[in-house]
């Protein structure tokens, strides 16, 4: 058997295959089922036991000369030019490629433009606790104001977890950690215990924005949003601010563009009034920055929070919320050739 195995190894390194299939061909031949070397470890089972272990090892020698040989022939073929296979001649498969949901596009857009003047990035977590969502952001325990949102609630009571309501949480968390000037967005998903329809949806995109600093003034804000809404909408684009009330911030305004498809002559998008309505926004209230922190005689702040989906149904005329959600593709491929 000795002399065999000695012979098989050199036969071994003469071993030659074309094709990746021959070189199969080659492994089944010897390793296989009924193969060479699979015979050999059969006798070896009926040999004398001081034998067993030097002709043990030169079988294991040639079954790993065997294994390394026909990887090494596959591998060989496998990289030759003349392994080609299928009709070259054949038009081609095109390959399908995905496109950015047009949420995230809006959502980077706002991103960007309030990154080219100065803002940085902060996000937050989207379970929360009662502080950050409603009671830092001059929410009273038992203000009627927290009826207009309608929470999802993990856990209700004096230590309540919740769903956040609105990316305003995140003002919160950044007053936490940073003394100002503090200039950010805060981009992300918030949760409201509302019906689904057309117009509302338990779960939608909010870009919240916040600038605190000395003397920052209304005047700022207005300059902040009309900036953006340009970048935006096009560079006729014009606001008005009418006077609004949130809880955490004061005074607060509801902030409209004229109307980018009639251009303010009234249509059906904008109900025949020619604008239409973007975010809230305001100079953030002095019991909110006492709340976190920072001195109200000192500093002063303006903030504001916009729907993405809202803006998105402007900016594409799409009439019904849910179709950003059903993720139907015949809808999404439409956005492929946007930008972002
Ligand atoms: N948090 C408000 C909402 O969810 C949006 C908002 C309004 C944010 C005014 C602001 C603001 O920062 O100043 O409806």
């Amino acid at each position: 058997m000795q002399n065999k195995i000695q012979r098989l190894l050199k036969e071994v390194e003469t071993l030659a295959a074309k094709s990746a299939q021959e070189a199969e061909e080659i492994r089944v031949q010897w390793l296989g089922k009924k193969g060479i070397v699979t015979v050999l470890f059969d006798e070896f089972k009926n040999i004398a036991a001081e034998e067993k272990r030097v002709l043990g090892q030169q079988l294991n020698a040639l079954k790993t000369a065997v294994q390394e040989k026909t990887a090494a022939l596959r591998g060989a073929a496998e990289q030759s030019p003349d392994n080609v296979s299928g009709d070259y001649t054949l038009p081609g498969f095109p390959h399908p490629s995905g496109a950015r949901h047009p949420i995230t596009i809006v959502r980077n857009e706002i991103i960007d433009i309030f990154k080219r003047s100065g803002y940085t990035l902060a996000e937050g977590p989207e379970i929360e606790d009662d502080w950050h969502v409603f009671s830092a952001l001059n929410f009273p325990p038992e203000h009627p104001a927290r009826d207009m949102q309608d929470t999802f609630f993990i856990r209700q009571g004096d230590n309540a977890v919740l769903l956040r309501t609105h990316t305003s949480s995140v003002q919160v968390r950044k007053m936490d950690t940073q003394q100002p000037p503090i200039r950010v967005i805060c981009p992300g998903r918030v949760f409201r215990n509302e019906a689904i329809s057309a117009r509302a949806h338990c779960i939608f995109h909010q870009v919240e924005g916040l600038y605190i600093d000395e003397k920052v003034s209304f005047a700022d804000l207005k300059q902040a949003i009309v900036y953006f809404a340009q970048e935006l909408f096009g560079a006729g684009t014009k606001i008005r601010l009418r006077p609004s009330y949130f809880p955490f911030t004061e005074p607060s305004a509801e902030v409209d563009v004229s109307c980018n498809i009639c251009g303010g002559r009234g249509c059906n998008i904008c109900k025949g009034t020619g604008w239409l309505e973007i975010m809230g926004c305001g100079m953030v209230d002095p019991n909110v920055l006492e709340a976190n922190h920072i001195d109200p005689i000192k500093y002063t702040g303006f903030a504001f929070g916009m729907g993405v989906e809202r803006i998105a149904m402007l900016k594409w005329q799409v009439r019904d919320l849910r179709l950003y959600f059903e993720n139907d593709v015949r809808f999404l491929k439409q956005f492929a050739g946007a930008n972002s």
